[in-house]
């Protein structure tokens, strides 16, 4: 049976009981619990087999609840709160006593955000208690973006996929920290780097490729599809390397014509960034079913979403 289902007041009842359970965002869907309950936390943890020492998003409903949560808010952080949130924005700001470690993977910093979706935001309001959701995928794998994509992961792990719809936005939000109170993108995402620009003026982005522990998240290999995959500049030229494989193909605007190409898929044929970061991951979930030897990706242009998506699509590439 399915474990889908669009029954908020369910979700709120698991919640209560310490279960957890996967909720919509405007951004991808999260793997979400009592940020209070132990058992939750540790569920999430091990549903995800993700290590303990990447922390964790607190999710809240309202910019009231961020002094429940954080503390030494800045007028900087104020800014860009007033200014994208709701929304896909994550800020690491200085936590308070009361969050437990688990959350923070000992860090004296807790990452938090209002997502921008309605049903969430419903859920948020019923509960008495913040939610922490990383995204609900295994740790490494492609992002769900949708409840069918979370169900096929996790059907028979847990009870219930709260279902929102396709997520509007399609990558994970952006992470700003602060050191010595200047701004710092530790992760790039739906909110593009140029929004932010224009709220706090010229920011640092220390997006980290390495395997460090603390690097927020950033671990290289990240969002990978289980068969191997290529960037590329020029699709054409590169499928000549690889003739005999059978390929799919993730193009940005303009489809490729060559015999070589299995199956191929364009994320935007408008040429519109937003629409491709929307349909990246889904994109990669039905290639991945394919049973493909290899996915040869086109490099996106390097500005707005355009960097996120080859953010995201650089990490696919460690595999
Ligand atoms: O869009 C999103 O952010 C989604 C939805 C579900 O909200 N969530 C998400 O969570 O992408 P997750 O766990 O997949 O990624 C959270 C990232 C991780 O890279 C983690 O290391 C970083 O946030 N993070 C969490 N707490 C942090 C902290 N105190 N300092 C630095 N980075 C932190
Ligand atoms: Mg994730």
């Amino acid at each position: 049976m399915s474990i889908i289902s669009k029954d908020i007041s369910k979700a709120v009842s698991l919640l209560n009981e310490e279960e957890i359970v996967a909720i919509p965002t405007e951004t991808v869907y999260g793997l979400a619990g009592n940020i209070y309950s132990e058992k939750a936390i540790k569920a999430i943890f091990e549903t995800k087999q993700r290590p303990f020492f990447n922390p964790l998003i607190v999710h809240i409903s309202s910019v009231n609840y961020l002094s429940t949560i954080a503390e030494d808010i800045s007028e900087k952080a104020n800014n860009l709160a007033e200014a994208f949130w709701p929304g896909p924005l994550t800020m690491v700001l200085k936590k308070k006593n009361t969050i437990p470690e688990l959350i923070t993977a000992g860090k004296d910093t807790v990452a938090i955000r209002i997502p921008n979706h309605p049903v969430t935001l419903e859920l948020l309001d019923q509960l008495d208690f913040p939610l922490a959701a990383p995204s609900a995928n295994p740790f490494s794998s492609i992002s769900p973006t949708t409840a069918q994509h979370v169900e096929d992961y996790f059907g028979g792990k847990i009870k219930m996929v709260l279902d929102g719809g396709a997520c509007r936005s399609g990558i994970e939000s952006t992470i700003v920290g602060f050191e010595n109170d200047e701004p710092i993108i530790y992760r790039l995402g739906s909110t593009s780097v140029e929004a932010i620009e224009n709220v706090l003026g010229k920011i640092q982005i220390k997006n980290r490729k390495n395997n460090q522990p603390d690097a927020p998240g950033m671990l290289s290999k990240h969002y990978a599809p289980k068969c191997k995959l290529i960037l590329s500049e020029d699709i054409s030229e590169t499928l000549q390397n690889y003739k005999k494989q059978k390929t799919g193909v993730l193009a940005f605007q303009n489809k490729i014509i060559d015999r070589h190409i299995f199956s191929q898929i364009i994320l935007s044929e408008n040429g519109n960034l937003e629409e491709a970061a929307t349909n990246l991951y889904d994109a990669m979930h039905q290639l991945d079913k394919q049973d493909l030897d290899l996915i040869i990706a086109e490099k996106f242009p390097d500005y707005g979403l355009g960097k996120s998506i080859n953010d995201r699509l650089e990490r696919a590439t460690k595999n």
